[in-house]
């Protein structure tokens, strides 16, 4: 019987622990056919970038809380935490490809977002709710800030679709998610007015005076 022949060279071993040169330096850009110059396009990758690791951060802020959360609150800010989360999630990836949109590198890695960040870190401890809630106000408001001077600047420099991302998206969910946050720490009566407290339980309504 005639020997099978094989027809290739190979052996079906996978070639494994490959490293290539990069093929894209970060900071470099690359040119698409946008009719957008490349002054405009390597400001707002910047700017982009920028804003790109501090929602990176402020992302994984929210699951640090949602799983640390404490208190009577617990059930509630556990849910929100996490749908705040999911609502960063998706704004991290309509910021990372707009910087490759725009033929620029965006920044990826735990370790380059934690140099590149300019939010706070917080301990690895277990915090109370106000300190949650408030590191991640002051988080927002970082966010915030940039994203509406990266939205000027990205008109001012042609690049509306820039514009677009940092204000439909970032900036309005953002200023949502401020909204819902900063009622937590708003200190009002839960199960009775103070009026009710003065008069040592429930309050009566006032009686017109007789004639
Ligand atoms: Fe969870």
């Amino acid at each position: 019987m005639p020997k099978a022949r094989s027809n290739g060279n190979g052996n079906g071993q996978p070639h494994l622990k490959q490293r290539g040169k990069p093929i894209q330096g970060y900071g470099k850009l690359v040119r698409y056919p946008l009719a957008l110059d490349e002054k405009a396009r390597s400001k707002m990758c910047e700017t982009l970038n920028q804003v790109l690791a501090d929602t990176i951060t402020l992302r994984d802020m929210y699951k640090k809380h949602h799983w640390q959360v404490s208190g009577p609150t617990f059930y509630s800010l556990h849910l929100l935490y996490d749908e705040h989360a999911k609502e960063q999630t998706a704004l991290i990836d309509d910021l990372a490809e707009r910087v490759q949109i725009l033929g620029g590198v965006s920044i990826a890695m735990a370790h380059d977002v934690a140099e590149m960040t300019r939010i706070e870190p917080p301990p690895r401890d277990r915090e109370d709710v106000p300190t949650q809630i408030s590191r991640l106000l002051e988080a927002h408001e970082l966010v915030l800030e940039l994203a509406r001077e990266g939205a000027e600047r990205a008109s001012e420099l042609g690049d509306e679709g820039s514009n677009d991302v940092l204000v439909s998206d970032i900036i309005r969910t953002n200023e949502m998610q401020v909204w819902f946050l900063s009622e937590h720490l708003v200190e009002g009566p839960v199960v009775h007015t103070g009026e009710a407290a003065k008069t040592g339980g429930g309050a009566r309504p006032e009686r017109r005076a007789a004639r």
